[in-house]
């Protein structure tokens, strides 16, 4: 089974379209133990879990293990946002590193190309049920100095969807705050793989309005973590997309 299905596959089980982004923060020592408590009180109305540098860099792949197991357990798909930016033998052993320890999917960067850059990752997903997730349009106000530039008459981002589409990529990353640019990938993404939107709340953007223009799985962060209750936050991010 592709990664794009697994995580469609979660979604509907869980009844959630929200994948969290575990950006726990604070004291390094106790940064694991702290996101699998979150993880613990939460996973049962996730989609999926992404892990960041904040975390990969204090803990590493060894001190992530608990998490990868409460992933595992939970039949949540966890995701490594570490945009993927290399050559291939480069790119090749980091996705063997994070896939056997516990991830599911890796987020890269197409502008790394496909040619000696992207091409084997995607092929050794798939062999593995893996996944390959692109950045197509971020969600921090810079995004349009790159990912907006012009290419001839079109948008790199229109380019970068494209090759999502092409190279046979999972998915997509666009911003939430960016909701004709959803339009656009949408239409030109295969309908099975799926976008992922990140810079919803703290980043200004909102998971119902990004769901509505096409959006699938909504990446939250510090609007659930930082919460008095994170439960009761995701219950109000789930509901309002319920009905998107
Ligand atoms: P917040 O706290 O803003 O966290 O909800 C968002 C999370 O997503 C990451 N992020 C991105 N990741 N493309 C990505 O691949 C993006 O455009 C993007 N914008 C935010 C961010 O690092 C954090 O983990």
């Amino acid at each position: 089974m592709r990664f794009a299905e697994r995580l469609r596959d979660s979604s509907k089980r869980h009844g959630s379209r929200i994948v969290l982004a575990l950006d726990i923060t604070g004291p390094q020592a106790t940064r694991a133990e702290r996101a699998e408590s979150l993880l613990t009180e939460v996973s049962g109305s996730l989609a999926g879990v992404k892990v960041n540098f904040q975390l990969l860099l204090p803990q590493g792949l060894q001190g992530l293990a608990g998490v990868a197991k409460i992933c595992a357990r939970e039949g949540l798909p966890l995701i490594a946002d570490i945009k993927l930016n290399d050559i291939e033998s480069t790119n090749l052993e980091t996705v063997e590193m994070l896939y056997g320890g516990g991830f599911d999917a890796v987020i890269a960067n197409p502008f790394t190309g496909h040619n000696e850059g992207l091409s084997k990752v995607i092929a050794r997903a798939k062999e593995l049920e893996k996944g390959v997730i692109l950045l197509v349009y971020m969600s921090h106000a810079g995004a349009e100095e790159g990912y907006a530039l012009k290419v001839g008459e079109e948008p790199m981002y229109m380019m970068f969807a494209r090759k999502v589409r092409d190279w046979d990529a999972d998915g997509a990353i666009v911003s939430a705050k960016s909701l004709d640019i959803i339009k656009e990938v949408r239409r030109t993404l295969n309908p099975w793989q799926v976008i992922l939107s990140p810079g919803i709340g703290f980043q200004g953007g909102e998971a119902d309005k990004a769901v509505k223009a096409g959006t699938d799985i909504a990446i939250v962060g510090r609007t659930i973590i930082d919460a008095k209750s994170p439960q009761a936050m995701l219950r109000e991010l789930n509901l309002s997309v319920t009905d998107s």
